[in-house]
């Protein structure tokens, strides 16, 4: 019922109301967290983080500032897989890295993993640059697949079975600008 939501759990934006499901102070001690993590999991070597479009737009910018290592950005704009046409290993890149793969630690940050199939359709593809290491870092994980991406290192937190919006996360492109994550009711 909803009198089971207290008050302070409720915002509204964008004319619907959004239950807070992880706090802006929550994904700060998260991100604050990741980043020392990834700080000391490559002591060196060349350190490519690579933040798919648009949703990890926050998370990455955040992310980055928590990482105390040298490092370069870019981003990786996926085609979406809606149309059920794009077969597995065969993703078509919208945007693609300026920068050559070849001998970096590649680092993808994504949103949120839901189906996984986005970020198996990626993990299928990029290693035919020849990284020197793949891994993924991801805010959210929906822990759908039977079994997790082996490549699959930093979770910020287990999601939800809801729809989750707010820190880069949209609804029909609403609602990536809150500073929260919440699901909206
Ligand atoms: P997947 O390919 O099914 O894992 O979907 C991943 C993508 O779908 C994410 O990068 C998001 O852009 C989007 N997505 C999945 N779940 C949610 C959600 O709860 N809120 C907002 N976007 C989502
Ligand atoms: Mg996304």
């Amino acid at each position: 019922m909803s009198s089971a939501i207290s008050p302070e759990m409720l915002r509204r934006a964008g004319g619907r109301e959004i239950r807070i499901v992880f706090s802006e102070a929550t994904i700060a001690d998260k991100v604050k967290e990741l980043g020392a993590a990834i700080t000391a999991a490559y002591p060196d070597g060349d350190l490519l983080v690579l933040g798919l479009l648009k949703g990890s737009f926050i998370f990455l910018s955040d992310l980055v500032r928590q990482i105390d290592r040298p490092l370069h950005v870019d981003f990786l704009v996926a085609s979406s897989y809606g149309s059920g046409t794009v077969s597995s290993g065969n993703v078509r890149l919208l945007y693609d890295p300026e920068t050559p793969l070849e001998g970096k630690h590649i680092l993808l940050v994504e949103d949120i993993i839901d189906s996984g199939r986005t970020m198996q359709r990626l993990l299928a593809i990029l290693p035919e640059r020849n990284p020197a290491s793949l891994t993924v870092c991801a805010l959210l994980d929906k822990q759908l697949l039977p079994e997790p991406l082996p490549e699959l290192r930093w979770v910020g937190f287990p999601a939800p079975p809801a729809f989750l919006v707010g820190y880069g996360l949209d609804h029909a492109e609403d609602f990536r600008h809150l500073p929260f994550i919440g699901d909206l009711i």
